[in-house]
């Protein structure tokens, strides 16, 4: 009698970069030790040069692209579609591809995200729609929150905006400083980032409307 297992088509991925990577790191070891069994690095990309996510990139052997964006301004059509070009060069595809934005310091235009729709992610260190933007976590200290966290979510037309994928919880402490209360949420995003990549890989993942859904 034939099979009726049908073996899930490995999802080609891009990490959009801008400095230390550490959660592509945190990816790329997920996809390394085989937690992540759907999904293949095919490129990194950085707008910075001199980002050490670019070694960890090279370190893992996955191509490591610079695109440098001096002089463009946060948010440009003309710079995205040169990382679109790039992204399809190493097979990244609108229509299968993944790509995951990890400390990536620019904004993407409606239309690049228009294109890969609901095949971007992004994960952010606090609790959102809690604190969004930049310095999220002085924010949440600045604010007297005694819970922040990270969110994993998709990226839309926003900032900070798209359907949230996973969450999970940090305690503010008394003594907490921007330092230490950063480096436990990050300990919590090189925990999350690869669940939430698993799940879209293994095809888990529907949207309805604003929520996102598990499925089987
Ligand atoms: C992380 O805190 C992430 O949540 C935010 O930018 C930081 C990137 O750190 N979006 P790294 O480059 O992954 O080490």
């Amino acid at each position: 009698m034939p099979s009726t297992h049908t073996t899930r088509p490995v999802v080609p991925i891009a990490v959009l970069v801008s400095g230390r990577g550490s959660n592509l790191e945190a990816i790329l070891e997920a996809i390394d030790k085989k937690y992540i069994t759907n999904g293949a690095a095919k490129v990194v990309i950085s707008n910075r040069p001199d980002a050490p996510a670019l070694d960890i990139a090279r370190k893992h052997n996955v191509p490591a692209k610079i695109l440098d964006d001096h002089g463009l301004p946060k948010k440009s059509w003309e710079y995205d579609q040169r990382t679109i070009r790039l992204l399809q060069e190493h097979g990244v595809k609108s229509q299968d591809g993944l790509i995951l934005l990890s400390g990536y310091f620019r904004i993407l235009t409606p239309e690049f995200v228009g294109l890969y729709e609901r095949r971007i992610l992004n994960i952010h260190p606090a609790l959102l729609p809690a604190f969004p933007g930049l310095n999220a976590q002085k924010q949440a200290l600045d604010h007297g929150a005694k819970v922040t966290g990270c969110t994993v979510h998709f990226v839309d037309k926003g900032v900070d905006t798209g359907p949230i994928i996973l969450q999970t919880p940090v305690p503010v402490r008394d003594d907490d400083t921007v330092e230490t209360l950063s480096q436990r949420i990050l300990r919590e995003e090189h925990r999350l980032y690869p669940e939430a990549v698993r799940l879209f890989t293994d095809g888990m993942l529907t949207v309805k409307e604003r929520r996102v859904l598990l499925v089987e």
